[in-house]
């Protein structure tokens, strides 16, 4: 098991070639943050930016930040025929922010500057980001086109909540950057196994991080999950263009960008959040790690050295929300829990991982081994997936974000090939990701 769950990281590939397509909207300073945490993990990268994005930030940054050329039209170097070259060898092209304008002219399969021109030419996976203020997204132009973007196999994320420009705040501003790159970099490592709509339509509900049980306003009992791997669940089923909403316990990550994310502390507040989303959700996955126990009597006041002695402290369980949602749980819904375990004297890790899914008999189980170099606050990860149906998947060490995409490979897969007729529908998408 060990060795099933520490096997050598995959040798790294190529450096990638990354297309950098900026719009002509005042979140095109991020973009910038975005450029740099690409060529700072050795991408190269090719900045498009259309000729309103230069109003916004200049040709000079692009290009020092870049290191290369930076032009914005088809007239531009046509020795080189850049319109076709440049979307040809891209390995992925993220558009950062993606505008109404931009993305209306890449429905309409315009080719009238430099960036259009590469969307209809790339043939590799293409990822926009939007901005614009909530009216214009939430018109039904602006709703018309990324449903069409997503049709053809796009990647269009669903903007963050929060402050715009002006004094209004609504959904419309730009995931954040790091968050951005973030997702592009997990699209790129899938490489040939590619990332496909297959989740478009469906709503994922992903928890994640540890749920905190306060003794006194100060202290409380809580456990080291960080929430890297639930996060990167999120991250690729936003990708495969799920609906994706996070309840988050306690996470110090950026926000998911394209998911809704709710924050929670206590394994009682994760729960209600939980049973309140479930019902919409074709899919939860269970990655937090909840609190079995919590203090029986939490104090009001801080607990002072001076007045009282060291004592047992008493806990109550809390629910197992996992086992409620597999009794509620609505026709077609795929339930994915998570296991970390050591093993012990009585059994090895499998051993108590199929003793909790004979408890908790959820469709598919991710076992984790804690320890080896794995675990919470590590970026790979390891597992063996079991199913309801006894099969097992092991899953090598691998970055979350590879783990996350397996995981999701599974849950498609299940879900398709669930006897009883109630899975997941396959969603039917083109083979390449046109642009
Ligand atoms: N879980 C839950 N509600 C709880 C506790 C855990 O929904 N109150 C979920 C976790 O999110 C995870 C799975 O159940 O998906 C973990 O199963 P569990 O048997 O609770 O694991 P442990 O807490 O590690 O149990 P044990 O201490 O018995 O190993």
């Amino acid at each position: 098991m060990a060795d099933e769950l520490t096997a050598a990281a995959p040798p790294p590939a190529r450096r990638p070639r990354v297309v950098l397509g900026v719009a002509g909207g005042i979140a095109a300073y991020k973009a910038v943050e975005v450029l740099r945490r690409f060529t700072e993990s050795g991408h190269r990268v090719r900045v498009v930016p259309t000729p309103s994005a230069l109003r916004f930030v200049g040709e000079t940054t692009w290009a020092a930040l870049s290191g290369g050329p930076v032009t914005t039209g088809v007239w531009d170097n046509a020795d080189e025929v850049a319109h076709v070259r440049i979307g040809r060898e891209a390995d992925l092209v993220l558009v950062v922010p993606a505008t109404a304008d931009l993305m209306a002219r890449a429905v309409a399969g315009r080719a009238d500057d430099l960036l259009t021109g590469t969307l209809l030419t790339a043939t590799c996976p293409v990822v926009f980001a939007p901005a614009m203020h909530t009216e214009m997204w939430q018109h039904p132009a602006t709703r018309a086109n990324v449903a069409t973007l997503r049709a053809r196999g796009a990647i269009v994320l669903d903007p963050a909540v929060g402050r715009l420009t002006g004094a209004d705040s609504g959904p419309g501003r730009l995931p954040e950057p790091a968050e951005i790159a973030a997702l592009g970099m997990s699209v790129l490592a899938r490489g040939a196994d590619g990332v496909r709509p297959d989740l478009a339509g469906r709503h994922v509900l992903v928890t994640a991080g540890g749920t905190r049980e306060y003794l006194d306003p100060v202290r409380f009992l809580g456990n080291a999950s960080s929430g890297r791997q639930g996060y990167a669940v999120a991250r690729a089923a936003a990708a495969r263009g799920a609906t994706v909403t996070v309840v988050a316990a306690n996470v110090a990550l950026p926000e998911v960008a394209g998911a809704r994310t709710i924050a929670v502390t206590s394994a009682a507040e994760l729960r209600e959040r939980v049973h309140e989303e479930a019902p919409a959700a074709d899919v939860v996955v269970m990655a937090a790690a909840v609190a079995d126990f919590r203090p029986a009597a939490p104090q009001a006041y801080k607990i002072k050295k001076e007045t009282s002695a060291p004592d047992t402290i008493a806990l109550e369980r809390n629910p197992d929300v996992l086992s409620e949602l597999l009794v509620n749980r609505r026709p077609g819904q795929l339930l994915v829990g998570f296991a970390a375990e050591t093993g012990s004297p009585d059994g090895g890790v499998l051993d108590h991982a199929r003793a909790k899914l004979a408890r908790k008999p959820v469709d598919l189980l991710v076992v984790n081994q804690v320890g080896n170099g794995l675990g919470f606050e590590v970026a790979d990860n390891a597992a063996v997936v079991l199913d309801t149906n006894g099969r097992q998947t092991t899953i090598d060490r691998m970055s979350k974000d590879l783990v996350a995409h397996r995981i999701l490979d599974l849950v498609v897969g299940f879900s398709t090939d669930r006897a009883d007729g109630t899975g997941v529908e396959p969603v039917r998408v083109p083979v390449r990701t046109p642009r």
